[in-house]
């Protein structure tokens, strides 16, 4: 049996994992920022780097105890090297690289947001693929064509924001904190989520794409009128909790409607969801009666394989059974590759 550390450090979270070549988790260790980057209203990726390289020993530290190995028992080093925050993605690099070396053990470069898909991959303890894949997070929102876990197609993304930006946005709009999506969908479950018409931009295409901004700016006007400027958000009350539930009524449609096009175009009839959007009640719910209707099989993980973590780098031992291990002068790159 093969142990392998994975790495993920491409956003705010600090996180590292052990897991073996048959994909069973034996640790996996997040260490959130978030309370660093709160009063910031969104992630400062100069300060995330810095918490990373404070944190990211320890973390690593954790997760080989939690699975009861130490340093020297691991056959490969897996990092999530794309995409994300230059900065911080090159903390987990370093860090992945200089373990592979002075180990002697290969290193394999994972795409974080395939990591995303397999997932649901992990979750379901059965091979998922071929799938549609909706990856919607706060950095990423798109869907792609899974034929294996390796080859992601890409069906369509988002002309703007991730959804997850426009969950934190309108957050911030409506004087709710940081992250957003948590307290928006609070916030909702109180409100009419017909009490604003809010736009679904392009759900009547057949483009498979999306666009958030609109929505956020409706929830915006919706909010302050048309004087924005002076604006301060509005305190709890009807109003709020109707804005929140109006505006994530809005964006579930969009994401499973999409959804629903996609399957219907690709002819697949399995669904899987990642990211940390995929955390949220009424998207699992409106996907849920979506697949059941299709006749697709839907596959959404728990939680803690939803947001960014380091076990979804278990992609690495597909990479690995094919010898497809990384350079030793792997990089950093903040582009989806
Ligand atoms: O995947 P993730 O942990 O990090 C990125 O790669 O972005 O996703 C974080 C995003 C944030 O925008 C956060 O507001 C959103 O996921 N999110 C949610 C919920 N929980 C987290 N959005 C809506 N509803 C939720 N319950
Ligand atoms: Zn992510």
């Amino acid at each position: 049996m093969t142990y392998f550390l994975g790495i993920e450090t491409s956003c705010d979270e600090t996180a590292a994992a052990v897991f073996t070549d048959d994909l069973a988790v034996r640790s996996s260790v997040v260490a959130s920022q978030t309370d660093l980057h709160a009063r910031f209203g969104g992630v400062v990726p100069e300060i995330a780097s810095r918490a990373h390289l404070r944190n990211l020993l320890p973390v690593i530290d954790e997760a080989l105890a939690r699975a009861g190995i130490g340093v020297t028992d691991l056959g490969c080093v897996a990092v999530h090297h794309t995409p994300g925050l230059v900065g911080a993605l090159l903390v987990g690099v370093t860090a992945a690289k200089a373990l592979s070396l002075a180990l002697g053990v290969p290193l394999v470069g994972v795409n974080h947001v395939a990591g995303h898909v397999f997932a649901c991959r992990l979750a379901a303890g059965r091979d998922i693929f071929p799938c549609v894949g909706l990856v919607v997070s706060g950095g990423h929102t798109a869907l792609f064509r899974c034929d294996t876990a390796l080859s992601l197609e890409l069906l369509g993304g988002t002309r703007d924001d991730a959804a997850g930006e426009a969950f934190d946005k309108v957050a911030a709009v409506l004087g709710l904190g940081f992250p957003g999506g948590p307290a928006v969908e609070r916030e909702a479950a109180l409100g009419n989520p017909k009490a604003h018409r809010f736009p679904r931009t392009f759900l009547d295409t057949d483009r498979l794409e999306f666009s958030f901004s609109g929505l956020k700016t409706a929830v915006l006007y919706a909010c302050h009128g048309q004087d924005v400027a002076k604006a301060t958000p509005p305190g709890p009350g009807q109003k709020r909790a109707d804005l929140a539930a109006s505006f994530q009524a809005a964006a579930v449609d969009v994401l499973a409607g999409k959804c629903k096009q996609a399957l219907r175009q690709t002819g697949l009839k399995r669904l899987a969801v990642g990211g940390g959007v995929s955390a949220n009640g009424p998207l699992r719910a409106a996907l849920t009666a979506m697949c059941a209707k299709e006749g697709a099989e839907l596959f959404i993980p728990p939680l803690s394989l939803c947001t960014d973590n380091a076990a979804m780098a278990a992609l690495a031992v597909e990479k690995w059974k094919r010898g497809e291990f990384a350079p030793p002068d792997l990089d950093a790159e903040p582009n989806f590759i």
